[in-house]
């Protein structure tokens, strides 16, 4: 069982909720757990006590409101055939009342699609839709239960709830060095946690860098580990081959069957964006899934990248491990869904439905595909355009081939050095990232510009390095 977790009073008990505050005993020092995280702890002891085990501390306190306010309105729902007066929304003639001024910027979503709030875990079908699509997706999966994905507020608030589940202050989290920059801010400057690295690539820039994570891990062997994979990665646009993919799979396994407990995180932002046959197009979430009891794979994924929707906010958070059982997968839904019920109560109504109805509508794969196949395009014309002999002084070229990005290692100047002088004298806008590192996002460029960019950034190299 886990230790009891240190709250103050105000963290305890929801207060206008009487009958969750009758269950509560604060003192003066320490609360304790709510009788529903009491169940959801007693739930994964039971059936999973590692996962119980990488709880962070805030995630052990955690619970779903399942008898506030939230279960009143539903049981209101079915059963109050005169009138409804639990929800907080006005209504008028039967659905959510609304202003044209507003509404007539929306079509093809009725009101309830629109105004309405979502649940906490975020609509039902939606989610059962998004789990649809992941196992098409995922055939090696192979069955294994997983819990059905919560809704998050897009990937930023899937990695963000992964923090707040599973890092307490001075925890580590294991990722590459070359990874989105979020994670620093969300971990590390927000939770207190600690990033640490190993180099994304070998030293030839063949590939991933499967001995260097071997022997993080192996460094690390028997202690609680988040680890995170990004594929296809932010900022190199790099997918592991099947072959590196097997190695990963097998090197994560191995260091669980040494006692390591692992929360194994696949950042799947850019799911689906691959342009190259040797890429592995299945998500590790599928093969991690059922791997060890010590490694819990969690899937943070969404429309936002894939589905080129950016602004409408609307990502998923899947749990799944070996011998998961519903009970397991509950608890950890309650816990993520009373986390959003905390920070943001639910997630945007008209991006879900909008999500949904996309992706029950039969022409959807088809557009999506098209899409890709620009992409792919432009990622082959970057592939040929940054390699040219000419520029071979002024770079080295990561692999890549997925996802938005490419990556420059620049030769004998700062990255951020070119980066200013090819904004400034060439009107080219590029990201530098650490010392060396040039990152291009081929994915809003025309075919056109692409030459043009990089002809301009051998241009800036050659202007600022020193003589
Ligand atoms: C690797 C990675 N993960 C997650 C995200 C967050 O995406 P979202 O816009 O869905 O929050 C990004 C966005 O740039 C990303 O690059």
């Amino acid at each position: 069982m886990a230790k009891k977790a240190v709250v103050s009073s105000s963290e305890a008990v929801c207060p206008s909720d009487p009958r969750e505050d009758q269950t509560v005993q604060p003192t003066a020092q320490t609360a304790a757990l709510n009788p529903l995280a009491e169940a959801a702890n007693a739930a994964l002891a039971k059936d999973s006590p590692v996962v119980l085990d990488l709880l962070s501390e805030r995630g052990k306190r955690f619970f779903f409101p399942a008898r506030g306010i939230l279960a009143q309105g539903a049981e209101a729902k079915q059963k109050a055939t005169t009138a409804n007066a639990t929800i907080g929304i006005a209504t008028e003639n039967g659905a959510p009342m609304h202003l044209a001024s507003v509404n007539r910027y929306y079509s093809g979503l009725a009101p309830s699609e629109i105004y309405d709030y979502a649940p906490s875990y975020g609509r039902l079908d939606l989610r059962q839709a998004w789990q649809k699509k992941q196992q098409a997706e995922t055939p090696s999966l192979a069955g294994h239960p997983t819990s059905l994905p919560v809704v998050t507020n897009a990937l930023t608030q899937g990695l963000s709830l992964v923090g707040d589940l599973f890092l307490d202050p001075g925890d580590e989290a294991l990722s590459s060095d070359l990874m989105w920059e979020n994670y620093n801010l969300s971990w590390e400057t927000r939770l207190g946690a600690r990033i640490s690295t190993y180099p994304f690539f070998d030293r030839k820039l063949t590939g991933f860098n499967i001995t260097a994570f071997t022997q993080a891990l192996a460094e690390r062997k028997g202690r609680k580990l988040v680890v995170a994979l990004n594929f296809p990665n932010n900022p190199s646009g790099y997918t592991p081959t099947k072959a590196e993919a097997g190695a990963i799979v097998n090197a994560l396994i191995a260091a669980a069957q040494a006692g390591s407990k692992l929360v194994v995180v696949c950042d799947d932002a850019y799911y689906g964006m691959f342009y190259d046959p040797a890429c592995e197009t299945e998500s590790l979430f599928g093969r991690l899934a059922s791997a060890h009891e010590n490694l819990l794979a969690v899937k943070v994924d969404g429309a936002t990248k894939e589905e080129f929707v950016w602004g409408l906010r609307v990502g998923f958070l899947t749990f799944a491990i070996k011998n998961g059982t519903p009970a397991v997968y509950k608890a950890l839904e309650d816990k993520t869904a009373g986390l959003v019920r905390a920070t943001i109560s639910n997630v945007s109504m008209p991006g879900q439905s909008i999500v949904l109805k996309a992706l029950l509508d039969p022409a959807f794969r088809a557009q999506q595909a098209e899409k890709v196949a620009v992409l792919r395009r432009r990622a082959e014309i970057t592939a040929t355009e940054c390699r040219r002999p000419e520029y071979t002084d002024c770079w080295d070229v990561y692999p890549f081939n997925s996802g938005y990005f490419m990556c420059l290692r620049i030769k004998g100047t700062a990255a951020e050095t070119v980066r200013q002088e090819l904004l400034a004298k060439h009107g080219v806008g590029a990201i530098a990232l650490g010392q060396t590192e040039l990152r291009i996002a081929f994915s809003c460029l025309t075919e056109a510009q692409i030459p043009a960019v990089f002809a301009a950034a051998a241009t800036a190299v050659r202007a600022v390095r020193p003589a």
